[in-house]
């Protein structure tokens, strides 16, 4: 069974794409290599030892994405990864970002529609949460005036997902993901930021190895126990391990709606100087930080409610912060040796 993965070279997208193949998918991966490299698809390979089919090409394309579907009307379901994700870049760049994220969706749908192909995994964000009123935030929580562009198109995404699911027998499953951290087990695949990383454990493991003088810790003024921010930080591999529920979940006719959303954390938050004391202890590494202003659009603190995720999919995070952090700085230093 044939499963279209966009964005498959990439952090996430690797660690499903090696998920699917474990369960005994055909994976075929498009992606335009805007913020990978073509590597990653030999670093599948030597993990699962199924090398996926793989075209370099932009979805934003219309006539490529177009022919692609014709090639490939096989396709059983797709995982749509393929974003730009870096939300200070989505304000200096608006345009480029809903360029890029909105019609590379819109060429999907089209293609999904004229060929036949039923099923679609969206790659959505908590941070259509915004501040949640209420914590833990449930999928029913009201979604918020986006932050950014780059939130605004995940939540504009959602809206087009449902918009052409109404008028066709479209299936979606949106995830709705929230802090995903950590690397593989092999550290064969990880998170590979470009340039300075925005996210905080790339950051950590990078001054860890010396590529960063230091970490800027942003706030430490903020209402929670230690004063700095919340969030439910997610083993990137328990992500990908939902992707594969909810695509057998799609396959099997298992949905009770055509549309599904679910939420993809632990339901545990940790703070900035949590994260960093996780590091410290599983590396036997001293930091270097200091605390600086905070960070501009950054909320005080976010954690899932995964009840309905465990519940429906089945599915439920087993990975702790500790392992979190420990894959994250083995993948750090397999990278630079
Ligand atoms: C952000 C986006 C999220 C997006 C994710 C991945 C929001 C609200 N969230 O998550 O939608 O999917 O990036 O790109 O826009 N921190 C530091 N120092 C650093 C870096 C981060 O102290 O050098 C702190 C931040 O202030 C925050 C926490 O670490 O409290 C996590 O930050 P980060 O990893 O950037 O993720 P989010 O901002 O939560």
């Amino acid at each position: 069974m044939k499963i279209l993965v966009t964005g498959g070279t990439g952090y996430i997208g690797s660690h499903t794409v090696v998920e699917l193949q474990n369960k005994g998918y055909e994976v075929i991966i498009v992606d335009n290599l805007s913020n990978s490299s073509a590597d990653i698809v030999d670093n599948i390979q030597e993990i699962s030892g199924i090398r996926p089919l793989f075209e370099e090409f932009n979805l934003i394309n219309r006539e490529k994405t177009a022919d692609f579907f014709k090639r490939h009307n096989d396709i059983m379901g797709i995982i749509h990864f393929a974003a730009f994700k870096a939300v200070g870049e989505s304000v200096q760049h608006p345009l480029m970002y809903y360029r890029n994220n909105l019609d590379s969706l819109v060429n999907i749908l089209q293609g999904m529609i004229d060929n036949g192909i039923p099923n679609i995994v969206f790659s959505s964000s908590c941070t259509v949460y915004g501040q949640p009123d209420e914590l833990p935030v449930s999928e029913n929580a009201p979604i918020k005036k986006a932050e950014s562009p780059y939130g605004n198109t995940k939540q504009i995404s959602e809206e087009i997902l449902s918009d052409t699911a109404k008028t066709s027998d479209l299936n979606v499953i949106a995830l709705r993901y929230f802090n995903p951290i950590g690397a593989h087990e092999s550290a064969i695949i990880g998170e590979l930021p470009l340039g300075v990383p925005n996210n905080l454990v790339p950051f950590i493991t990078q001054t860890a190895i010396g590529i960063r003088e230091q970490l800027s810790v942003f706030g430490n003024d903020y209402d929670t126990p230690d004063g700095t921010a919340i969030r439910d930080y997610i083993h990137v591999v328990d992500l990908a391990k939902a992707h594969v529920i909810a695509v057998d979940r799609m396959i099997e006719k298992n949905m009770n709606k055509q549309i599904e959303i679910f939420n993809l954390g632990t339901g545990n938050g940790y703070s900035v100087l949590e994260v960093i004391k996780s590091f410290e202890k599983v590396s036997g590494q001293k930091l270097n930080y200091k605390i600086v202003a905070r960070r501009e659009g950054d909320i005080t603190q976010v954690w899932a409610d995964p009840e309905f995720s465990n519940k429906e999919l089945g599915w439920k995070a087993e990975k702790g912060i500790d392992e979190m952090t420990l894959s994250a700085w083995k993948w750090e230093q397999a990278l630079r040796k």
